[in-house]
């Protein structure tokens, strides 16, 4: 093999992870090492022991990366790593990774940001350049609504006022008494459950700009559980979350098809470990087919937190041109990506 290949390492919050890609961004090896069974006794993540933790797993998936590649660090033309926003001691663990295997290789390191591997990831599975479009971000972190000129020229267009949407989920998740992280867990309860049958508010849907609010839905939710006068079980827990998830869903849809009206895009790019949401991936495809827009969704593998999304992102950058890092850089717990 030539020595053409990328690879990327990201570290951000609580998954360690590294990928291969190829000079394109074509993802040739992704491994994630997650430490969520780590966290989940403390109810979210606790950044000393999840920087502890890539400190001890980033090696070795690294080097079973490359084992699964069949290459070796020779083969190599560039070394990517996820540089913010994040937890600022488990950012330093990738980065600095990244960038003494840079130096020991004599190769370009490029600095990426974690919002733009997860809004560029849509582009990935099945692979296609990148077009202009709106992305939709939806993580633990963040929710963003982002116009996308090209690779590197981003315009923010919405974002949360407070909590973000993964968030919010998991935030009713612990309300409900529900293992973390409780996204996935109020999904999977809310398909069997009635969406209308508890009444919760669609917080800044009619505000007339582009952002959200999740925080009064928390809060809604939580005196929704004391007007119960106990947590929600059975039937009533499904009805619970199911309300719960239209009344997320219906803003995201909402503000997303509103994002592309104004902007004149008829194409939007959905990311980030909500959009794994399978109720969100439905509505969303049915009005974005209704409104003439078409819909990327990232692949669920490349939704939640992964490093093929980061290689993604250096290859795309490399080829449009824009200059590697500096190693003297250094990382941004709160890096904007516009
Ligand atoms: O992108 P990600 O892996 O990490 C961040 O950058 O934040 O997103 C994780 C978030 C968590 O809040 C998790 O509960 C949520 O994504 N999530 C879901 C689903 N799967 C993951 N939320 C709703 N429905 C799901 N199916
Ligand atoms: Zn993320």
């Amino acid at each position: 093999m030539s020595s053409s290949l990328v690879l990327a390492i990201e570290t951000s919050c609580d998954e360690t992870a590294a990928a291969l890609a190829d000079e394109s961004g074509r993802p040739i090896a992704s491994k994630v090492a997650s430490q969520i069974q780590l966290h989940a006794p403390y109810g979210g993540v606790v950044p000393e022991l999840a920087s502890r933790n890539h400190s001890l797993d980033l090696r070795p998936l690294v080097e079973a990366t490359f084992a699964e590649a069949e290459c070796g660090p020779g083969d190599l033309a560039i070394v990517a790593a996820t540089s913010g926003p994040g937890l600022a001691s488990s950012l330093l663990v990738g980065d600095t990774f990244a960038k003494a295997l840079a130096v020991g290789l004599g190769k370009p390191f490029f600095s990426i940001n974690h919002l733009e591997g997860h809004l560029l990831s849509p582009f990935l599975h099945p692979f296609r350049p990148v077009e202009p479009h709106v992305a939709l971000v939806v993580s633990g972190g963040h929710t963003l609504l982002v116009d996308v000129e090209g690779v590197g020229r981003y315009r923010l267009l919405g974002s949360t006022k407070d909590d973000a949407a993964g968030e919010a989920f998991d935030k009713v998740g612990k309300l409900l008494g529900l293992p973390y992280p409780g996204g996935p867990v109020v999904a999977r309860l809310a398909e069997t459950g009635r969406r209308d049958a508890f009444e919760f508010p669609r917080s800044m849907l009619r505000s007339g700009d582009l952002d959200f609010s999740f925080s009064g839905l928390k809060t809604s939710a939580r005196y929704a559980i004391e007007r119960l006068g106990h947590v929600p079980e059975g039937a009533e827990l499904t009805d619970f979350c199911a309300s719960f998830e239209e009344a997320v869903v219906d803003v995201l849809v909402s503000k997303l098809l509103a994002a592309c009206l104004g902007s004149g895009r008829r194409l939007a790019a959905v990311s980030g470990g909500v959009s794994c949401n399978r109720r969100l991936r439905l509505r969303i495809a049915e009005e974005g087919a209704r409104a003439d827009v078409e819909i990327l969704l990232a692949a669920p593998a490349y939704s939640t937190d992964n490093a093929a999304m980061i290689a993604f992102a250096a290859a795309r950058r490399r080829e449009a041109g824009i200059a590697p890092s500096p190693l003297d850089g250094d990382i941004d717990p709160n890096w904007r990506i516009a």
